[in-house]
């Protein structure tokens, strides 16, 4: 089995670990306004948990440790990153989290078997989103409900002092996930994706994180330069671009009342 969409990690940025740690950064730079958003739309202490394209398991972790009577399914499509998952990512929570190498758009799991699923920064990747959704739905209990994660590359990344340059870096990664068939400005779509999915009692958030409140670093961690030095070695963005934002970045980032700020698209449904 391997991934289809737009997203393979060997492929995605320059470095397979720095791309690790990227989504590691991206886990954390959001969680605690996340996981409030996942309470308020249903999960529970004790609850049965899936994650769809689980990736390196950062999230299935987090549940995992916030949550300490949940049992968790990590679904992974790449082996590389399953494995990272059983070996460092999730290997503590032994007897209450199984990793399974699989895809989002056949799980192979049993009809109506768990209480909530999170899939994250997944369906944006996929060129059939609303097949996903209904097998997401396929496998919730009656009642139960899944949250849905992803970006809108309209509205990514924006700082103070403004960096122009950062939207010919967007319009350049929406190029090259679109020729992958992904949909990198699905957030807006969501809720009408899900609908078509077959959920009902749709909701729909959008959380932000801000340099002021969480500090430049996490953004720093949570971005990186692995996947815009693809861009340009694909053809995507010219060089001379990359330059300029780094440049620039590094400005705002000396900047005495520099802001960055980034938002993540969050829409849940009932089963
Ligand atoms: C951007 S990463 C997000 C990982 C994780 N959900 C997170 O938020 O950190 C997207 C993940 O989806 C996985 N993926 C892509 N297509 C998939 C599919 N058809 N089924 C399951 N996982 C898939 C990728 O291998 C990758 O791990």
């Amino acid at each position: 089995m391997s991934a289809e969409g737009s997203y393979q990690i060997s492929t995605v940025a320059s470095s397979v670990q720095h791309e690790i740690q990227r989504l590691q950064g991206q886990v954390a730079l959001f969680w605690e306004k996340e996981v409030k958003h996942y309470v308020e739309f249903g999960l529970r202490d004790g609850h049965s948990v899936v994650e769809l394209g689980a990736g390196p398991g950062y999230v299935t972790e987090n549940i995992l440790r916030q949550f300490p009577h949940t049992r968790a399914v990590a679904v992974e499509i790449d082996p590389l990153l399953a494995d990272y998952a059983r070996e460092h990512t999730l290997s503590s929570f032994g007897d209450r989290c199984e990793i399974l190498d699989g895809s989002i758009m056949a799980t192979g799991l049993p009809d109506d078997t768990f209480d909530f699923a999170v899939t994250r920064l997944v369906l944006e990747h996929l060129p059939d989103p609303v097949s996903a959704v209904r097998e997401v739905k396929r496998i919730l209990k009656p009642g139960g409900t899944a949250v849905f994660v992803d970006n809108d590359f309209e509205m990514h990344i924006m700082t103070y002092p403004s960096i122009p340059e950062l939207r010919l870096l967007y319009e350049a990664y929406c190029e090259s996930r679109i020729a992958e068939g992904g949909s990198p400005r699905l957030g807006r779509q969501l809720p009408s994706v899900l609908r078509q999915g077959g959920f009902a009692e749709i909701d729909f958030e959008v959380i932000c994180a801000h340099s002021d409140l969480l500090g430049d670093e996490m953004f720093l961690k949570s971005e990186g330069i692995g996947i815009p030095t693809k861009l340009v070695k694909d053809g995507f963005l010219p060089s001379k671009t990359l330059a300029q934002i780094a440049y620039a970045w590094r400005n705002m980032i000396r900047h005495e009342q520099n802001s960055i700020l980034r938002q993540l698209y969050l829409a849940a449904g009932r089963k």
